[in-house]
Order: structure tokens, then C-alpha cells, then sequence
């Protein structure tokens, strides 16, 4: 069973909705340019004056001046509140919502200055004195006017000038090391995480900075990039590198290119190239594709020209399709990169590339010949095996279309190959298909802090494992997750267990990721102390959810005039669950 402990945000739950499909479930839209027009829902007319701003996710009556944004739409056409037009969005499509208190927005917020105060830094050192970052990026290539539109930094050698000049300006040590700007050292002192890179903020399309990836300089520096980790203002998987920048020319009429780094997407940018982005070091997300599809439905995916670029091509474009955005991909083989190739070739020669890559049925074709000869009877059989499985998804008249070239190419009937289509449907539907990653998938090599602490304490003290029987949710993340499993297993049978258990069935990638955040915990003595308060925070947490959630129930059943009754039912619970909260504060030693 899947366990989501959170929900998104209203924020968050406008980014993965899109404003068109909803509106147009109800008001017939029609195209008009790059916007979408209808008869207007809040008043009386005949000709169309309501508009729908994909781009900007809002909607306008020209008409009688009703605006606002996805959840206004919905309040207004339904008559809802708020709380009801979020959770009324989040039931039909299927994404749970959270209310999160004014304190976690204001969070947020602090968070997010924070970031920009960072980033301002970082920049100002680059550009102020003669140093290795601004020398590197201009020996890649790159002029002052693209280094600043990116707004990049340095980030100097030294152990702790960041998190001095942070502290100077009111950072505390908890929210530097949230950002993961700063890290504390054994001996309790924080110091800079960044050190000797180049800094790249990570920019969202509110001109927001929600994080940071810095590029070593030095060749024996690892890891090459190191990149901000997630936390409340940084998700990787929902967001893309210099769609901030890009998304103005993608907005009008422009592809989106998906590059697969940062300095690939300043390279095209350096050259006029203004419309590539690059997902943040992970595989292409259904996230992305969604955030991408409010500018454009169209993509040309270029990544690099190795095996890894190939793979990931070919999964990024099922993500793409799922979509329904068209995509077309294309390798540049001349250079090892889109950065590279802009350098040696120029704008000209990648934009013709750009214009000849072929859609991405085509592409999957062409690949899938790869190590065949289709000259051979052998070759051309396994090559129809292929392509029918590729095929076999397509529309009708797309497929068509596709089989009519290969019958033509391979001398073999069409009626051949639809057979061997429908063979292949009927194989597929009898064994399912190992199915693609979801994001849960993804998201499993990372391990959050308060995850780490539980491990440690866990690992140093055993028997601490049947306190977590009794409350299975505790541990979040995907990876910490796999650990607790392997944890109880072994104590189950062993009554004990040691370091080494932890691991075990975890990839080395993981093993790396968790021994890390694992050692880096330090608990002198106090593991109880720390699992117990770490337990405490879990549930009270829990609480305060459930708590809100009452009193946003208790305000709607009042405005509702539902009957007595379910008020004062609700009014009860309200009283449990707030008097359980307040045991809990109070038990702050905590040796519940
Ligand atoms: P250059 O080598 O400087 O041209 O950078 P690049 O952007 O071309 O990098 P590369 O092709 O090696 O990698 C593509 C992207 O993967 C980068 O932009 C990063 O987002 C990510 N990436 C590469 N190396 C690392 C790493 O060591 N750690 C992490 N977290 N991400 C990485
Ligand atoms: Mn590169």
C-alpha cells in the first residue's frame, strides 16, 4: 500500500493542473492565437469575450472583467469556497490537497529570500573580482551578457564565507542547512557547502530561486555537479533548468528543446538559441512534461549522443506523448553536446538539425534497427518484432501512415505487418509490460533528514524497533522506507541487528546515498532521546493535519447549513484530537 503522508499545497495544486482542460470541461474554448476564447459562464452574451491564458494559467472576461486563476474559476462557476474549490480540483484529478498553515507559507517565503540573498552573493562574486569561476565559464565560451541573464555565481574556496555572510543577514543554522547551503561540521559548526564552484541558480517560472547547482572548477573535485537537495522550495522532479528564460519564445510558438544540462541550455542561449531547457539531472518527469505543455505542444528532445543520451531519449519521449505533446528528437554527433556543437558549428547548423529531427515514431524505428541486419530474413523478422511494438500505440491513422513506409522499405506486405501488430497487442495485454517508473520510483534514492536521524538511532540502539511497530508512517522517504523494511525483517528474525542489514537489496547508488546521510548523523549517546522526539514531532504533525482539516470541516458544514449534528459530531472529535496535541506538547522529554 502506497502512503502519501502529505499533500500539495494550493500553490502546487494549481502547477499540475492546467487551467484550459478544466475550464473547457465546462465552457467550450476555442483556439484564439496563443489564448483560448468562449462565451463567458458569469454573464449574458452572444459573442465570445472570455478568455483563457494557458500561458498564465487565468482566465478574463472582457465582457463583465471576471478574473482570476484556476481555483477562482472554480469558486465562482461552483460556488464554493476556497477549501472547496481546491479539494473539488484535487478529488476529479486525483491529486490530494493540504492546507498548510499561514506559518509554513511564510516558510516558504523566508526560504525563498533566503535563496535570493544567496544567489545575489554568489553573483556579485563573480563578477566583482578577478576569480576562477568567472574564468572558467568565460574559457567554455560564455560573454558577460549570458552569464548575467543566468544569473550566475561563485562560490569561493573558502569553508565558511557563505555561511558567514548568510548569518550576517539573519539566517539561522536550521534554514541554512535546510537549503543545504551549509552543512554542520563534527564539531557542531556549520560550513559552506558550495566551495570552489560555479554557481547556477535554479529559477522557477515565478522568478523565484528555488535552488542551486554549482560546477566544480577543479578537475579532482567531486561530485562534477552538486546540486541544491530537496526541501520545502526545491523539487527537482516539477520543475525544468531556464524554463524562467526560455518560456517567453516557447510561449510564442517556439519548440521547446530539452536539453540534458546546464550548460547546454547557456550554450544554445549564448548563440540566440533562447528556447531550450534541460530537466535537473534526472530523468524527464510527468511533471515536466506537464509544465512544459502550458507554453507549447510541441518538443524537440537533444540530448546527448551516447548510449545514456539514446535511453533517456527514448523514455523521455514516452513521458512527452503521455502528454499528447508532439515530440521529435535528434542527436548532435558532432561534438559531444548541444553546448559543444553550437561552439564548433554554430546557430545555423543546429537550428538545420533542429528542423530535419524526425518525429518521435520515426526516431524509435531508426533506433530500433540498431545491431540488425535487416538485410538477412533473421535481421528483418526481429526488425518487424520492433517496429510492431512501437506501432501498436499509435492512432490509427498514424499507424497507417507507418505502415505503408515499411511494408515499402522491407518488402513486406502491409497486411503482414498489421498482423504482427495485432500479434504484438495480444502478447503485450496477455503478460503486461514491465510498467515505466512512476515518480514514487523515482523518488526513492533520497533520504530525509529526519528519515536518517530515525535510522541512526535505530542502528545504534535495536531495540528501539518495536516502538516503530505500532506506527508505520513515520519513515517517509522511498529509500528510508526500503531500509525500515530490511530493519524489521532482520529483527524479526534475529531480535537485533546491525549497520550492514540496512543495505541490504539496495543498489550501490543507494547504499552510497543512505550510508552518507546515515553517518552524518550524530547522537552522542542520545539515540532514545532523539527517536523518541522525532516519533513526538511525527505525531504531532499528524495531528495539527488532522486538526485543520476538523476546523476547515466544521467552517464548511457551518456555511453549508448541513444539519446540527454533523457539527457537533465534528465539534467532539475536534476536542480529542486537541486535547491529544496538547499531551503531546507537554510531554516534551517525551517517553511515549
Ligand atoms: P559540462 O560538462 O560542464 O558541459 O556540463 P553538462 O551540463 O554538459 O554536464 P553533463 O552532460 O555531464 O551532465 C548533464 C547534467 O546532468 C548536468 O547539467 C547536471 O544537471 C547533471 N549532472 C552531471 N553530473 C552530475 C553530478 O555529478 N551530480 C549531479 N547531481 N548531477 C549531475
Ligand atoms: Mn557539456
Amino acid at each position: 500500500m502506497v502512503q502519501r503522508t502529505s499533500g500539495v499545497t494550493a500553490e502546487e495544486l494549481k502547477d499540475q493542473l492546467n487551467i484550459v482542460d478544466v475550464i473547457s470541461r465546462v465552457v467550450p474554448l476555442k483556439r484564439a492565437g496563443s489564448n483560448y476564447k468562449g462565451i463567458c459562464p458569469f454573464h449574458n452574451e452572444k459573442t465570445p469575450s472570455f478568455i483563457v491564458s494557458e500561458q498564465k494559467q487565468i482566465f478574463t472576461c472582457f465582457g463583465c472583467g471576471a478574473t482570476g486563476d484556476v481555483i477562482e474559476f472554480t469558486k465562482r462557476y461552483y460556488n464554493l469556497d476556497f477549501v472547496e474549490a481546491c479539494e473539488k480540483l484535487g478529488r476529479e484529478n486525483g491529486i490530494e490537497v493540504e492546507f498548510r498553515k499561514g506559518t509554513e507559507n511564510k516558510k516558504r517565503d523566508r526560504l525563498l529570500s533566503l535563496n535570493r540573498t544567496a544567489a545575489r552573493y554568489f553573483c556579485k562574486v563573480f563578477f566583482e573580482a578577478k576569480n576562477p569561476g568567472y574564468t572558467y565559464m568565460r574559457s567554455r565560451g560564455m560573454d558577460d551578457a549570458t552569464l548575467t541573464k543566468f544569473g550566475i555565481g561563485y562560490a569561493d574556496p573558502e569553508w565558511d564565507s557563505l555561511t558567514n555572510y548568510m548569518k550576517s543577514k539573519g539566517a539561522s543554522d536550521d534554514e541554512l542547512i535546510e537549503l543545504g547551503l551549509s552543512s554542520r561540521s563534527r564539531d557542531g559548526r556549520l560550513f559552506d557547502k558550495f566551495r570552489n564552484r560555479v554557481m547556477f541558480p535554479i529559477i522557477n517560472t515565478s522568478g523565484q530561486v528555488i535552488g542551486f547547482g554549482g560546477r566544480k572548477i577543479d578537475e579532482k573535485d567531486e561530485p562534477k555537479y552538486l546540486n541544491s537537495p530537496e526541501n520545502l522550495v526545491f523539487r527537482k522532479k516539477n520543475n525544468l533548468y531556464g524554463l524562467n528564460t526560455a518560456k517567453q519564445e516557447v510561449g510564442e510558438g517556439k519548440p521547446a528543446v530539452i536539453v540534458e544540462g546546464y550548460m547546454d541550455v547557456m550554450g544554445l542561449y549564448r548563440y540566440g538559441l533562447k528556447n531550450a531547457v534541460a530537466s535537473l539531472g534526472t530523468a524527464l518527469t510527468e511533471n515536466q512534461a506537464k509544465l512544459i505543455k502550458r507554453y507549447t505542444r510541441e518538443v524537440v528532445l537533444c540530448y546527448d549522443a551516447d548510449s545514456a543520451g539514446i535511453n533517456a531519449a527514448l523514455r523521455g519521449i514516452d513521458i512527452l506523448s503521455d502528454q499528447e505533446l508532439k515530440v521529435r528528437v535528434f542527436h548532435v554527433e558532432d561534438g559531444k553536446d548541444p553546448d559543444e556543437f553550437v561552439k564548433m558549428h554554430g546557430r545555423d547548423a543546429f537550428l538545420e538539425l533542429a528542423k530535419k529531427a524526425p518525429p518521435a515514431t520515426q526516431y524509435k524505428l531508426e533506433n530500433a534497427a540498431r545491431g540488425l541486419d535487416v538485410a538477412t530474413e533473421e535481421g528483418k523478422l526481429e526488425y518487424l518484432r520492433r517496429a510492431a511494438g512501437i506501432l501498436k500505440g499509435l492512432s490509427p491513422v498514424e499507424r497507417d501512415i507507418y505502415v505503408k513506409s515499411l511494408a515499402d522499405k522491407l518488402h513486406v506486405s502491409e497486411r503482414a505487418i498489421n498482423e504482427e501488430i495485432e500479434m504484438n497487442k495480444a502478447a503485450a495485454s496477455r503478460n503486461e509490460r514491465p510498467r515505466a517508473r512512476t515518480e514514487e520510483e523515482e523518488e526513492i534514492k533520497e533520504l530525509t533528514s529526519s528519515d536518517a536521524y530515525l535510522i541512526k538511532a535505530l542502528i545504534t540502539d535495536p531495540s528501539l524497533t518495536e516502538k516503530l511497530f505500532t506506527e508505520p508512517q513515520v519513515i517517509t522517504s522511498g529509500l528510508g522506507k526500503k531500509i525500515e523494511e530490511n530493519l524489521f525483517r532482520t529483527y524479526g528474525l534475529k531480535g537485533t541487528y546491525e549497520e550492514s542489514d540496512a543495505y541490504e537489496g539496495l543498489d550501490p547508488e543507494e547504499t552510497r546515498i543512505a550510508s552518507e546521510a546515515i553517518d552524518k548523523v550524530i547522537l552522542n549517546g542520545k539515540e532514545e532521546e532523539v527517536f523518541n522526539e522525532s516519533l513526538r514531532r511525527f505525531k504531532l504533525r499528524a495531528l495539527r493535519k488532522k486538526q485543520s482539516l476538523i476546523i476547515d470541516k466544521i467552517e464548511i458544514a457551518e456555511n453549508s447549513e448541513v444539519d446540527q449534528d454533523t457539527t457537533e459530531d465534528l465539534t467532539r472529535e475536534l476536542i480529542e484530537v486537541e486535547k491529544k496535541i496538547k499531551e503531546l506538547e507537554e510531554s516534551k522529554d517525551g517517553s511515549n
